[in-house]
């Protein structure tokens, strides 16, 4: 029996139910201790694997690279500088090029009509790494970690403060509302989510019996929340913004107080990193010496305290991007979903 999984991509996380995104983050954890066991689990072995990157990355290119070693296939890396796409050749051309060599195909880029468009002409599997709109790897690793840490997630409140209308706040908005975990954007007006994301996230929390909660208010926003998340200010491609981002984003900076403002006792703190945290950057340099700033998104005292999780976080894109390359490409018996 073939699975529901067998040569799907990986675009977005809407494309995908409830059921299903809860398989690939117990399926995640099932690798996870294979690893940690060292138990061979090589079910990709002969294949390879494509791993376009038009944008910079540590942790997805890591993951997706040892992922697929573990998994017994070849990944190979085609950075922006190396390969055609988008310069001299079309999405179309060259997803018909790779598709024909490679048995799976990642991309992280600018736009999500990109990676739609290698996975509509590749005939391969396509796995979003990062796009404008999306993160959908990240979200299997995040509520992976939220998992493992709370052992459940239904009923759990995720206050995201930060750029309300990033890659990482779009995926979190509708992933937690699928999943059945309250979530609240607390980020300022100007920053607000798509309404159309809003409406389709509160569609979603009828079902799950989860809310949804849009505000400019900390108070309000971070009162409930068992996990506290925050993303940069000032995403890939967007380095114009730091100033303005800076003017609107400084109330909402995760530090000590606004921590202290949950009523949960165990609130624990996630960030998809890189973080500013701290000027070990030359980028933090910078803005220090322009806006006399020297953390952002969260304080360094936040950041390497003990509810802090963003590296326990930051392990499980691996074992999670590893579930969706097996579960997609491998030869799998997938019986529940
Ligand atoms: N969280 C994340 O996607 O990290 P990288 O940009 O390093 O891949
Ligand atoms: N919002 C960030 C996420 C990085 C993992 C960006 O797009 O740069």
């Amino acid at each position: 029996m073939m699975s529901v999984f067998q040569g799907k991509s990986f675009l977005k996380e809407i494309d995908f139910t409830k059921d299903e995104l809860l398989y690939l983050i117990e399926f995640a954890a099932h690798l996870k201790e294979l690893k940690k066991q060292n138990i061979p689990h090589k079910y990709l072995t002969g294949k390879n694997i494509a791993l376009l990157f038009e944008k910079t990355s540590t942790r997805t290119r890591a993951a997706f690279t040892t992922a697929a070693i573990d998994l017994g296939a070849h990944p190979e890396y085609l950075g922006k500088n190396d390969i055609q796409l988008g310069k001299k050749e079309s999405v179309e051309d060259t997803a018909k090029v790779l598709g024909s060599m490679f048995d799976g195909i990642e991309y992280r880029g600018f736009s999500q009509i990109a990676v739609e468009g290698l996975a509509e002409h590749s005939g391969v599997p396509v796995w979003n790494g990062l796009t404008d709109a999306w993160h959908p790897t990240q979200m299997l690793a995040d509520f992976l970690t939220i998992k493992e840490h709370f052992g459940k997630l239904e009923g759990l409140t995720l206050a995201y403060v930060g750029d309300g209308r990033n890659n990482v706040a779009n995926s979190l908005l509708v992933t937690s509302a699928i999943l059945g975990i309250n979530i609240s954007i607390v980020t300022p007006e100007e920053l607000f989510p798509k309404q159309e994301l809003i409406t389709l996230a509160k569609e979603y929390a009828f079902e799950s019996k989860s809310k949804v909660l849009v505000t400019a208010d900390t108070d309000e926003g971070v009162k409930q929340a068992d996990i506290i998340y925050t993303d940069v200010w000032v995403s890939m491609g967007e380095e114009a913004a730091f100033k303005e981002r800076i003017d609107l984003l400084l109330p909402y900076q995760v530090n000590q107080k606004l921590m202290a403002k949950t009523e949960k006792n165990e609130t624990i703190f996630l960030h998809c990193l890189p973080a500013f945290h701290d000027l070990e950057t030359q980028v933090a340099e910078e803005i220090k010496e322009k806006y006399g700033l020297s953390e952002m998104e969260v304080t360094d005292e936040v950041f390497r305290s003990e509810n802090a999780l963003q590296f326990q976080q930051a392990e499980n894109r691996m074992h999670t991007i590893k579930a969706v390359m097996a579960a997609t490409l491998g030869n799998l018996f997938i019986p529940k979903v």
